[in-house]
């Protein structure tokens, strides 16, 4: 029996974790859970699975949480709050894997705390391995312990090079749907809404990896993802668009030869193989071969979509650039999704929130976290100004 800990579990990945740990009782076990502020579904999930620690962002939330499982007669969870809660949900000495899913910088400190207690960890936080990657696979490969991606992309490059030696792989491939605006003129892009954003073509997600989606950003992260998981440079990390989502990623060989992964687009794939990893064992999620039709692929338009760009230059200059990559992403997509952005000024608040960055060297989590905080000071500063209508008044996240 498998003890697992989901760090965000009323979120997308959280709550597919569930329904995976769901159809296989006899394999897994919700041991903890985390989550942020949604405390009704919070409430459900702990009366469900019964964990012996669930953690809630806000201290008032968690008060309420505890006397409400108290009536329910579940006094025995024991309920806490905030980033030290979430470490403890991580770092709970019956739990064997985590599951990190929490959105953003916020899940950082519990998954590195995690890799460095010992747990096998499953990534479906990318944020984390773009502004502490280093330091993240440093501490895993000290611990002897696998980092298992449940990103799609990766999950499938980690499935493919197992057909070969990581000195035989020639290039990483990393598919991209493409996002909403594919096909969409640059003359329009002025004009996007939050709506047409939000309508991404081939996966439900949370809002911000869907406006990460539609610019091209989550790609970039992506692309830095690859790089520190697979400990490879970023020219060895390409992108292709690929609108149908069918194959997931590949991995070209030094011989010319290239492994393709192909399967259903639903996330509780990668997280069952990540939670079963190194075995496979059987599921229902089947993909049907012989309706496949077409298999369309062609390269990223880079002037189009400028986040891309600024990945690959945060990925080649590593340290404090990564971090103000992900700090002003986060920063802009939320004055985006607030209506005081538009959709071209999230590039434009990236780019400039990382210039203003040097590179610097980072040597603790506590650092990246005092270099996140000051990133997002100044990419908030520089989105002020793109502000619409009145420059005055302040951005929120
Ligand atoms: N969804 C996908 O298909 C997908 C695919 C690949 C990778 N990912 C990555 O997986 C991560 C999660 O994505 P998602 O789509 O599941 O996001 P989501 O639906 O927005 O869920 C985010 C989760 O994080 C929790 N959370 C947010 N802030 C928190 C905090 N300060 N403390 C504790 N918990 C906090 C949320 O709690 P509340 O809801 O309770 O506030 C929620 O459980 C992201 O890094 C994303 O890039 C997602």
């Amino acid at each position: 029996m498998k003890r697992i800990a989901i760090l965000g579990s009323t979120g997308s990945i959280g709550r597919s974790t569930l329904s995976v740990v769901e159809s296989y009782p006899d394999r897994f076990q919700v041991s903890t859970l985390a989550a942020g502020n949604n405390a009704e579904l919070a409430f459900e999930q702990a009366v469900r699975w019964k964990p012996h620690v669930f953690s809630i962002a806000k201290e008032q939330e968690a008060d309420s949480l505890r006397a409400k499982l108290r009536s329910a007669g579940l006094s025995e969870i024991e309920v806490v709050h905030g980033a030290a809660g979430t470490v403890r949900v991580a770092t709970h000495p019956e739990v064997d894997f985590v599951v990190s899913a929490i959105v953003g910088v916020s899940g950082l400190e519990a998954t590195y705390e995690a890799v460095r207690a010992g747990k096998t960890v499953g990534l479906a936080n990318k944020e984390c391995l773009v502004v502490a990657g280093e330091l993240i696979t440093a501490e895993a490969r000290k611990q002897g312990k696998p980092l298992l991606p449940i990103d799609s992309e990766h999950n499938a490059v980690h499935q493919c090079l197992r057909g070969g030696r990581m000195d035989e792989v020639a290039r990483i491939w990393l598919t991209a749907s493409g996002g909403p605006f594919l096909k969409t003129p640059k003359s329009e892009f002025a004009s996007i809404t939050v709506q047409q954003a939000l309508n991404h073509p081939t996966w439900k997600m949370g809002k911000r990896i869907t406006i990460d989606s539609a610019t091209l950003m989550n790609k970039g992260f992506e692309v830095i993802e690859a790089c520190r998981l697979f400990n490879v440079p970023p020219e060895r990390v390409q992108v292709v668009v690929h609108p149908q989502s069918t194959i997931h990623s590949l991995v070209e060989f030094v011989d010319g030869s290239i492994l393709a992964q192909i399967s259903v687009t639903d996330m509780r794939l990668p997280i069952l193989y990540a939670l079963t990893y190194p075995e496979r064992i059987p599921s229902e999620l089947r993909f049907s071969i012989g309706d496949l039709r077409h298999l369309d692929f062609c390269p990223p338009d880079m002037a189009k979509f400028p986040c891309l760009g600024l990945a690959y230059e945060a990925a080649a200059a590593g340290g404090a650039k990564t971090i103000a990559l992900n700090a002003a992403d986060e920063v802009a997509v939320a004055a985006f999704l607030n209506g005081q952005i538009g959709f071209e000024d999230i590039p434009r608040i990236i780019g400039e929130t990382m210039a203003a960055t040097p590179a610097g060297h980072l040597e603790s989590i506590k650092k990246v976290l005092a270099l996140d905080t000051e990133a997002r000071l100044l990419a908030k500063e520089v989105a002020q100004r793109r502000r619409k209508g009145s420059p005055i008044g302040a951005i929120s996240q």
